[in-house]
Protein backbone atom coordinates (compact mmCIF):
# COMPACT_ATOMS: atom_id res chain seq x y z
CA UNK A 1 0.00 0.00 0.00
CA UNK A 2 1.17 3.36 -0.78
CA UNK A 3 -0.01 7.00 0.54
CA UNK A 4 -1.06 8.80 -3.09
CA UNK A 5 -0.90 12.93 -3.19
CA UNK A 6 -4.20 14.56 -3.34
CA UNK A 7 -4.21 17.16 -5.81
CA UNK A 8 -5.36 20.83 -4.87
CA UNK A 9 -8.03 22.85 -6.36
CA UNK A 10 -7.62 24.94 -8.77
CA UNK A 11 -5.14 22.11 -10.07
CA UNK A 12 -6.76 21.50 -14.05
CA UNK A 13 -5.93 18.00 -13.66
CA UNK A 14 -9.33 17.99 -11.62
CA UNK A 15 -10.90 19.14 -14.57
CA UNK A 16 -10.20 15.88 -16.47
CA UNK A 17 -13.03 13.04 -17.59
CA UNK A 18 -12.49 9.76 -16.26
CA UNK A 19 -12.51 6.76 -18.01
CA UNK A 20 -14.56 3.33 -16.91
CA UNK A 21 -12.40 0.87 -16.05
CA UNK A 22 -12.77 -2.33 -18.62
CA UNK A 23 -11.49 -4.95 -16.52
CA UNK A 24 -11.20 -4.96 -12.52
CA UNK A 25 -7.77 -6.50 -12.43
CA UNK A 26 -4.97 -6.31 -9.95
CA UNK A 27 -3.98 -3.48 -10.69
CA UNK A 28 -7.24 -1.54 -10.11
CA UNK A 29 -7.39 -3.43 -6.55
CA UNK A 30 -4.35 -2.17 -5.73
CA UNK A 31 -5.62 1.59 -6.47
CA UNK A 32 -8.40 1.06 -4.43
CA UNK A 33 -6.26 -0.19 -2.01
CA UNK A 34 -4.24 2.77 -2.05
CA UNK A 35 -6.57 5.06 -2.66
CA UNK A 36 -8.42 3.53 0.81
CA UNK A 37 -5.20 4.13 2.90
CA UNK A 38 -5.06 7.85 1.69
CA UNK A 39 -8.39 8.53 2.34
CA UNK A 40 -8.31 7.06 5.94
CA UNK A 41 -4.72 9.12 6.31
CA UNK A 42 -6.39 12.36 4.90
CA UNK A 43 -8.78 11.84 7.17
CA UNK A 44 -11.48 12.08 4.37
CA UNK A 45 -14.61 10.19 3.77
CA UNK A 46 -14.57 10.11 0.64
CA UNK A 47 -12.30 9.96 -2.43
CA UNK A 48 -11.96 9.36 -6.30
CA UNK A 49 -9.10 8.60 -8.08
CA UNK A 50 -9.19 11.75 -10.48
CA UNK A 51 -7.97 13.33 -6.78
CA UNK A 52 -5.00 11.15 -7.11
CA UNK A 53 -4.45 11.97 -10.64
CA UNK A 54 -5.54 8.57 -11.84
CA UNK A 55 -8.23 9.38 -14.46
CA UNK A 56 -10.30 6.02 -13.78
CA UNK A 57 -14.16 5.63 -12.89
CA UNK A 58 -13.72 4.56 -9.44
CA UNK A 59 -14.13 5.95 -5.85
CA UNK A 60 -13.75 4.54 -2.50
CA UNK A 61 -15.84 5.92 1.24
CA UNK A 62 -16.07 5.06 4.26
CA UNK A 63 -19.13 7.44 6.03
CA UNK A 64 -19.33 5.01 9.29
CA UNK A 65 -18.36 7.07 12.38
CA UNK A 66 -16.05 4.02 13.51
CA UNK A 67 -13.94 4.06 9.76
CA UNK A 68 -14.54 0.40 9.49
CA UNK A 69 -16.82 0.11 6.55
CA UNK A 70 -15.21 0.82 3.66
CA UNK A 71 -17.30 1.48 0.14
CA UNK A 72 -16.10 0.80 -3.43
CA UNK A 73 -17.71 1.96 -6.47
CA UNK A 74 -15.68 1.48 -9.83
CA UNK A 75 -17.91 2.22 -12.88
CA UNK A 76 -20.59 3.96 -10.55
CA UNK A 77 -23.56 5.42 -12.36
CA UNK A 78 -26.93 7.37 -10.82
CA UNK A 79 -29.84 5.21 -11.91
CA UNK A 80 -32.01 7.29 -10.03
CA UNK A 81 -32.51 10.68 -7.86
CA UNK A 82 -35.21 11.85 -5.50
CA UNK A 83 -35.92 14.85 -4.02
CA UNK A 84 -33.52 17.69 -2.98
CA UNK A 85 -31.56 18.62 -0.09
CA UNK A 86 -28.72 21.14 1.28
CA UNK A 87 -25.66 20.09 2.90
CA UNK A 88 -22.42 21.15 3.95
CA UNK A 89 -19.72 19.63 2.09
CA UNK A 90 -15.96 19.95 2.06
CA UNK A 91 -13.34 18.31 0.08
CA UNK A 92 -10.02 17.09 0.54
CA UNK A 93 -9.20 18.47 -2.81
CA UNK A 94 -9.99 22.09 -1.15
CA UNK A 95 -8.48 22.13 2.08
CA UNK A 96 -10.31 24.66 4.92
CA UNK A 97 -13.46 25.14 2.52
CA UNK A 98 -16.73 24.35 3.82
CA UNK A 99 -19.52 25.28 1.74
CA UNK A 100 -23.47 24.40 1.58
CA UNK A 101 -24.61 22.65 -1.66
CA UNK A 102 -27.67 21.55 -3.35
CA UNK A 103 -28.10 17.93 -4.45
CA UNK A 104 -30.72 14.97 -4.63
CA UNK A 105 -32.24 13.57 -1.43
CA UNK A 106 -31.56 10.00 -2.30
CA UNK A 107 -29.97 8.23 -5.06
CA UNK A 108 -29.92 4.91 -6.57
CA UNK A 109 -26.41 3.82 -7.46
CA UNK A 110 -25.37 1.44 -9.98
CA UNK A 111 -21.61 -0.11 -9.57
CA UNK A 112 -18.66 -2.68 -9.62
CA UNK A 113 -17.55 -3.28 -6.31
CA UNK A 114 -13.63 -4.30 -5.72
CA UNK A 115 -13.97 -8.04 -7.15
CA UNK A 116 -15.63 -6.49 -9.96
CA UNK A 117 -18.79 -7.70 -9.13
CA UNK A 118 -22.65 -5.42 -9.75
CA UNK A 119 -24.13 -4.39 -7.21
CA UNK A 120 -26.54 -1.09 -6.03
CA UNK A 121 -27.32 0.83 -3.83
CA UNK A 122 -29.54 3.06 -2.40
CA UNK A 123 -27.76 6.00 -0.94
CA UNK A 124 -29.32 8.64 1.81
CA UNK A 125 -27.91 11.41 3.89
CA UNK A 126 -24.47 11.58 4.28
CA UNK A 127 -23.88 8.62 1.81
CA UNK A 128 -26.10 9.91 -0.60
CA UNK A 129 -24.27 13.62 -0.62
CA UNK A 130 -20.87 12.14 -0.80
CA UNK A 131 -21.69 9.57 -3.53
CA UNK A 132 -22.94 12.36 -6.00
CA UNK A 133 -19.91 14.67 -4.49
CA UNK A 134 -17.55 12.08 -5.89
CA UNK A 135 -18.74 11.15 -8.76
CA UNK A 136 -18.31 14.88 -9.41
CA UNK A 137 -15.01 14.54 -9.18
CA UNK A 138 -14.89 11.77 -11.41
CA UNK A 139 -16.80 13.90 -14.54
CA UNK A 140 -13.93 16.76 -13.50
CA UNK A 141 -16.33 18.60 -11.47
CA UNK A 142 -15.53 20.08 -7.88
CA UNK A 143 -18.08 21.02 -5.55
CA UNK A 144 -17.11 24.98 -5.64
CA UNK A 145 -18.15 25.23 -9.20
CA UNK A 146 -21.97 25.05 -7.02
CA UNK A 147 -21.14 28.12 -5.60
CA UNK A 148 -21.32 31.68 -6.62
CA UNK A 149 -18.43 33.29 -8.72
CA UNK A 150 -17.52 35.24 -6.23
CA UNK A 151 -17.04 32.68 -4.01
CA UNK A 152 -14.95 30.77 -6.39
CA UNK A 153 -12.65 33.29 -6.95
CA UNK A 154 -11.79 33.97 -3.44
CA UNK A 155 -11.51 30.37 -2.90
CA UNK A 156 -9.07 29.93 -5.74
CA UNK A 157 -7.18 32.91 -4.55
CA UNK A 158 -6.39 31.78 -1.14
CA UNK A 159 -5.34 28.13 -2.09
CA UNK A 160 -3.34 29.80 -4.76
CA UNK A 161 -1.67 32.47 -2.23
CA UNK A 162 -1.37 29.55 0.11
CA UNK A 163 0.51 26.95 -2.49
CA UNK A 164 2.87 29.86 -3.50
CA UNK A 165 3.79 30.56 0.44
CA UNK A 166 3.95 27.03 0.52
CA UNK A 167 3.04 27.21 4.32
CA UNK A 168 1.64 23.83 5.46
CA UNK A 169 -2.13 23.39 4.85
CA UNK A 170 -4.01 22.09 7.78
CA UNK A 171 -5.74 19.29 6.46
CA UNK A 172 -6.94 18.05 9.89
CA UNK A 173 -8.70 21.18 11.38
CA UNK A 174 -12.20 20.14 9.48
CA UNK A 175 -14.95 17.49 10.78
CA UNK A 176 -15.97 16.13 7.25
CA UNK A 177 -14.29 16.07 3.97
CA UNK A 178 -15.44 14.05 0.83
NI1 LIG B 1 -13.98 16.09 -2.97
Amino acid sequence: MALLDILLYPDPRLRKQAKIVEVVDQKITQLVDDMAETMYNAPGIGLAATQVNVHKRVIVMDVSEHKNQLMVFINPVIEEETGDTEAEEGCLSVPGVVAPVRRAESVVIGALDREGRPFKLEAYELLSVCVQHEIDHLDGKVFVDYLSRLKQNRIRKRLLKEERDSSEIDRHNKVVVY
